[in-house]
């Protein structure tokens, strides 16, 4: 591979380019400040790869994501969600025996310490679900307080990723029990991992959750979807507080709180608040694209645009399949699917959206089809971080994997004042 050539202030540097398994390239900048003094500028990483990674490859010209190779399309119907976050993890699918062991792990681990459950009585009724699931990961370290960065023993990560992936579900579960006043629903061994899931949030005592297969289906669907897209802000946030060497909880806390914002995963619950002011406040779809065209406003058409994607989001071409499937099984009459319908078709349509590639991303589908599981809009981004959790995993495995390790520091350029000296108060 030629190396790329630099000409700064009469001299030249070369700098090698790598190449990616898929053609991309790389220019490498490792040593550009030793050798040049220089250092690049690249404010939200818009050009600037993090990494090298062999977990998910995204081709956002073309609309692609693959896990570990595997189309995301094949993934979405074939696959489980446990199964897909084993391949993401440990690099390929599970053998028989590999996935029973996988899945014991997780029917293991699925309840959390019962003195946990004092925890949630500390929270308002009103705390947002996401304030709490970061929380209770990070309290996961308080109670199971062997880390793999200290023995780096393989048994120890498969342990704490086991913990992790099932002990969130119960998490989330439970806060939402939580927040509507119903005792908890313990885990049962015989559920797979979503339809336990949708039984510890629906079921009660007095009125039992009655499983819909093309419901349990649509959830383990979502989840797949979510479960990785490389380098985004919640997973290097991942990376980055994890290249501290701090545990993985604690990271995976960090990309919880990151996740929650409404650019990144929070968009699907502002994707709902948006349909409902338009059902509810009189706004016309027509009203709501020109507001998030104008630049004096800081409204967004949320569920539209991404950093990767100048295509349609192939995440959310799935989705709307299986929400066309529910609706039409449920005989669902929803105005938000309408609206939604409308208001996609108004800005594919629209300049402003097509001259900049602006496509609906995940997070635009996602809500209406969470909606229809009964599930409350402030628990969508909850399900994102239960979807987006092995990504995570998988990306802080590799990161420790890959030696020599080395912690995430980034530099700036500094425009702050130049020297002056202090003055007293009295002198000011
Ligand atoms: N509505 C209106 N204008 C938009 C939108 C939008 N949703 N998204 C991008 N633009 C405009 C933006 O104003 C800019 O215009 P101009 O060139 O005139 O300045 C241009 O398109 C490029 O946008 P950008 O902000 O430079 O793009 P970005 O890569 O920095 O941001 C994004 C990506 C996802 C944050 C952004 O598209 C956005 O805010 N979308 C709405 C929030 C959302 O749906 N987020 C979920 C993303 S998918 C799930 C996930 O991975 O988190």
């Amino acid at each position: 591979m030629k190396d790329a050539i630099l000409r700064y202030d009469g001299r030249e540097y070369a700098l090698p380019v790598v190449e990616g398994s898929e053609g991309e390239r790389a220019v490498d900048i490792a040593n550009l400040r030793n050798d040049s003094g220089l250092i690049t500028l690249d404010v939200g990483y818009q050009n600037t790869g993090s990494c090298k990674s062999a977990i998910t490859f995204i081709d956002g010209d073309r609309g692609i994501l693959r896990y570990r190779g595997y189309p995301i399309e094949e993934l979405a119907e074939l696959s489980t969600f446990p199964e897909t976050a084993f391949l993401l993890i440990y690099g390929h699918l599970p053998s028989r025996e590999e996935r029973a062991v996988f899945s014991q792990r997780l029917t293991e681990n699925s309840m959390i310490h019962e003195e946990m459950l004092r925890f949630f009585d500390g929270f308002p009724l009103t705390a947002h679900p996401m304030a709490i699931l970061s929380t209770m990961v990070n309290a996961l370290a308080v109670y199971y307080p062997r880390y793999f960065t200290d023995d780096w023993e393989v048994a120890t990560f498969d342990l704490m990723a086991a913990r992790l992936i099932s002990k969130i579900r119960t998490i989330a579960a439970y806060s939402y029990k939580h927040s509507i006043g119903e005792p908890v629903v313990y885990p049962r061994h015989d559920l797979n991992y979503c339809a336990n899931f949708l039984y510890m949030m629906f079921n009660s005592p007095v009125k039992p959750y009655d499983m819909d297969e093309d419901i349990v289906k649509a959830l383990n669907a979502l989840l797949i979807l979510h479960a990785d897209h490389e380098q985004n802000c919640s997973t290097s946030t991942v990376r980055l507080v994890g290249s501290s060497m701090v545990n993985l909880y604690s990271s995976i806390c960090a990309g919880i709180c990151a996740l929650w914002g409404p650019l990144h995963g929070g968009a699907n619950q502002q994707v709902i608040d948006m349909l409902e002011g338009i059902r509810d406040q009189g706004l016309t779809v027509r009203k709501c694209i020109e507001q998030a065209k104008d630049k004096n406003s800081r409204f967004r058409l949320f569920g539209f645009g991404h950093r990767v994607y100048k295509n349609y989001d192939p995440r959310a071409r799935i989705l709307k399949d299986k929400l066309d499937l529910l609706v039409r099984k449920f005989n669902v009459k929803e105005p938000l699917v309408d609206i939604a319908l409308e208001l996609e078709q108004a800005a594919l349509t629209d300049d402003y959206f097509i001259e900049r590639k602006l496509y609906p991303n995940v997070d635009f589908y996602s809500g209406i089809l969470y909606r229809i599981m009964g599930i409350p809009s402030d628990m969508y981004t909850v399900l994102f971080a239960i979807g987006r959790l092995p990504g995570w995993i998988a990306q802080w495995k590799e990161m420790h994997d890959t030696l020599p390790f080395r912690i995430g520091r980034p530099r700036q350029v500094y425009t702050g004042e130049t020297l002056r000296s202090y003055v007293p108060i009295d002198a000011r």
